[in-house]
């Protein structure tokens, strides 16, 4: 089946879908970007993501193409287009195409691109039975990584590099030492003593629509929880860890730099939370 995109006003075959070479998403990364999970055909947490969406676009001062109604309308077309059933939207909006010049253009029109793709559930099944690995690496992005922007480049060369060393995640470290987050998602840990630990919402981390979803679930649980800032030693001395995304839901990471964190197996927390989002995410 081929696959469609959604570019400025068009329905596109994907395999053509193209922006102007003079887009500042291309020659800045002068632009934001959203991710949804998709399951059985619906986009989870819609809501939280528009208004993280708006936030990103406010911070940056780009003006949204679309109204958010408008903008669901067409995120729920292109999920129906593809004929996704369990899988990924992904949205970029920048501020447009002009010649190139740093300071923002007078006039300009931003541009939107949507995509949708499958992803295989049961893969990600096994990944959760089996756990994931991560690696610690100097946190090297900017000063606002609660703006979902798409300048990534920190973050890519992250996660290269845990690809290389055999991890599927990279947990950044501040200077302090402490852990901020993965390269594309939210770290997390389980205390001895059973304290859901993941770090304060502030600039030095993107406010992860799961982790918000995920400390709804363990209020329902009525698990105690501490959003503070944690170390690698911290890590090592957990009964368990574990990412958020919309990408992965959440994970359970077994290893950091090739120790084993608690019993090396994933932990029953980020099991029972697992199937408590996917529930969620059924009804
Ligand atoms: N990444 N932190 C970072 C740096 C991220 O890039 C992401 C998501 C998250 C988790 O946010 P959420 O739970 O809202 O997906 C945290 C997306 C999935 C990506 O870049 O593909």
């Amino acid at each position: 089946m081929s696959r469609t995109a959604y570019v400025n006003g068009s329905y596109v075959s994907h395999a053509y879908a193209s922006v102007h070479i003079e887009d500042r998403g291309y020659q800045f990364a002068d632009g934001v970007y959203e991710v949804w999970a998709v399951r059985q055909s619906k986009l989870l947490d819609s809501e939280a993501h528009f208004r993280r969406l708006n936030r990103s676009l406010g911070e940056l001062r780009i003006p949204s193409p679309m109204t958010d109604q408008s903008l669901a309308h067409v995120l729920r077309e292109v999920v129906r287009r593809n004929r996704v059933k369990n899988g990924l939207v992904y949205l970029q909006i920048t501020r447009g195409v002009a010649p190139r010049d740093h300071a923002f253009p007078n006039e300009i029109i931003s541009s939107i691109v949507i995509t949708a793709k499958s992803t295989n559930a049961e893969l990600a099944e096994k990944a959760a039975k089996a756990g994931v690995a991560v690696v610690t690496m100097n946190d090297e992005r900017w000063a606002r990584c609660d703006i979902k922007s798409v300048s990534l480049l920190p973050n890519v060369l992250a996660k290269q590099a845990a690809h290389e060393k055999g991890a599927s995640e990279a947990w950044m470290v501040d200077d302090k030492g402490m852990i901020t987050e993965g390269a594309s998602s939210n770290a997390w840990i389980v205390t001895l003593d059973g304290v859901l630990t993941t770090r304060n919402l502030s600039p030095d981390i993107l406010g992860g629509i799961t982790r918000e979803r995920v400390l709804t679930l363990a209020a329902e649980r009525q698990l105690q929880v501490d959003e503070r800032a944690f170390s690698k030693k911290e890590v090592l001395e957990a009964s368990e860890a574990f990412i958020t995304s919309s990408t992965n839901l959440v994970m359970p990471v077994v290893k950091i730099d090739n120790e084993a964190i608690g019993n090396g197996k994933p932990g029953p927390l980020a099991s029972a939370l697992r199937k408590d989002y996917l529930q969620s995410a059924a009804t």
